[in-house]
């Protein structure tokens, strides 16, 4: 009785606060076609990239209460995919190890892997660096998947841009798509969007929003890979395959603003470098990003991501309204001094397992709940617009950069194709120069 309630009561929520989560879908809607049609309710899944996230949310898939099986997985290189196997097959989660059934061959490697995966599967699961994300999103809607997707969702404009088209033909597919900016699927998140939806700290006009930390790992070159090799294996410090640390890491803050908000910036204008981390195992990526986003009413932004060892470490996002203030580290939205909402930490939710909980069990009901490409794409361009202003040194504008058709991916993707970026005699690779570097004449 108490769970009946329970589990009531969490699904009321899960349809309000899927409304809440990409503010895209209008309604849940029941589908007729592009399904989870199996003759048993198996749902069936396939992982595109094995790597830390990969494995976490394959995990997390087949962790949830539906019948779920991993049935393939795809990987850029063997070594990745035999760890990832192996960390699924050997850890002690649940009955993980029982619900996977990925055979050899149903193992498959190299840059065409994802074509071959995504015809096994139901759902697919995509955690490669996210330069490939537009590629491998537009073929999983295309053979009718549902999706979970990490973010970002592209690394460039024209990534965007075709997250955004591939987003509305998911929903006319009615085909499920979670993006992986998980504090949607948290419940302080959640909580105090609720709040600040109801008014309770008026009108949005400001807000500051960071990542600042030591940065993440390197993968040094090792003898006999090729550049295409080496870039791939060290993807973080390129900007193809990674967008920077702004996109990669800060645009979970930047994001929280724009779903507080329910708008996107207009333009952005910042100043950044690499003043520490400046090594050729660096590749081009900067180590910190002050940026001021302008939105539509005139409000701003400031966000702020550092990459540099030693210094004061704050992942945060705080919005300033003219009736009060929500800081949501601290889960608290309070006004002149005075606490209006305090979040009970001791509530809060496992946001990683919830977005494939809900996920799945949408999935396993034939209902079509969650539309997160748009916002994740939307997000994305944040963070690029975010880059290319502290890149250049000048303002960025966001329609005009949406539509620029910029890209900076490779023309092949092979292993023998040369990167878009290539290092010098001494191993170092252009790095943007503020003032110097140009996107619009
Ligand atoms: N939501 C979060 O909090 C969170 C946390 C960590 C990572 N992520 C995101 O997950 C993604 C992956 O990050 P990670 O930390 O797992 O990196 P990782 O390097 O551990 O894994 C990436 C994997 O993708 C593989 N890969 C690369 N190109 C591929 C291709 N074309 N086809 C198939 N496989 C390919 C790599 O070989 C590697 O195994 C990134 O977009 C990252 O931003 C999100």
């Amino acid at each position: 009785m108490e769970n009946e309630k329970l589990h009531r009561s969490r699904r009321d929520f899960v349809k309000q606060s899927t409304m809440l989560a990409g503010g895209i879908v209008a309604m849940p809607l029941m589908s007729n076609a592009g399904y989870f049609q199996s003759v048993d309710d198996t749902i069936k899944v396939a992982v595109i990239g094995c790597g830390g996230r990969g494995t976490g949310a394959a995990m997390q898939a087949l962790s949830t209460k539906q019948n779920v099986k991993l049935v393939a997985m795809a990987d850029a290189f063997r070594d990745r995919l035999d760890n990832s196997y192996k960390a699924l097959m050997d850890g002690d989660e649940g009955d993980v190890k029982e619900r996977v059934a990925v055979t050899e061959e149903t193992k498959f490697v190299g840059f065409d892997a994802y074509k071959k995966v995504i015809p096994l599967a139901d759902v697919v699961i995509i955690a490669t660096p996210p330069g490939f994300r537009p590629i491998h999103f537009e073929e999983a809607i295309s053979q009718g998947k549902h999706v979970f997707m990490e973010k970002p969702v592209a690394t460039d404009p024209a990534g965007v841009k075709k997250v955004l088209e591939v987003a509305e033909i998911a929903k006319k597919k009615k085909l499920n798509v979670i993006v992986g900016l998980q504090r949607h699927y948290q419940t302080s998140y959640r909580e105090l969007y609720k709040r600040v939806q109801d008014g309770m700290i008026g009108d949005i006009t400001s807000g500051q929003v960071y990542w600042n930390s030591d940065g993440v790992w390197v993968r040094p070159r090792q003898a006999g890979q090729t550049e295409m090799e080496y870039q791939m294996r060290n993807w973080y410090y390129f900007n193809w395959l990674c967008g920077d640390h702004i996109t990669e890491q800060h645009i979970h803050n930047l994001d929280v603003m724009n779903w507080f908000k329910g708008a996107y910036p207009v333009k952005a204008q910042g100043l950044g470098g690499r003043q520490v981390r400046n090594g050729k195992e660096y590749g081009e990526i900067y180590d910190h990003h002050f940026v001021e986003f302008t939105y539509a009413d005139g409000s701003i932004m400031n966000s702020q991501c550092r990459h540099i060892k030693g210094t004061y470490s704050i992942v945060d996002e705080m919005m300033v309204g003219t009736k009060g203030t929500v800081k949501c580290g601290a889960a608290e939205i309070s006004s002149k001094g005075k606490t209006l909402f305090k979040f009970d930490k001791a509530k809060e939710n496992e946001p990683y397992q919830n977005e494939h909980d809900e996920l799945f069990a949408a999935i396993a009901k034939g209902e079509y709940k969650f539309a997160d490409a748009e916002n994740g794409a939307r997000s994305t361009l944040t963070s690029i617009i975010g880059r290319m202003a502290t890149y250049s040194g000048q303002i960025i504008e966001w329609d005009k950069t949406l539509n620029s058709g910029i890209s900076i991916q490779p023309q092949k993707y092979a292993w023998d194709a040369p990167p878009p970026v290539l290092p010098d005699a001494n191993g170092f690779y252009p790095i943007a120069t503020p003032g110097v570097t140009k996107y619009f004449s």
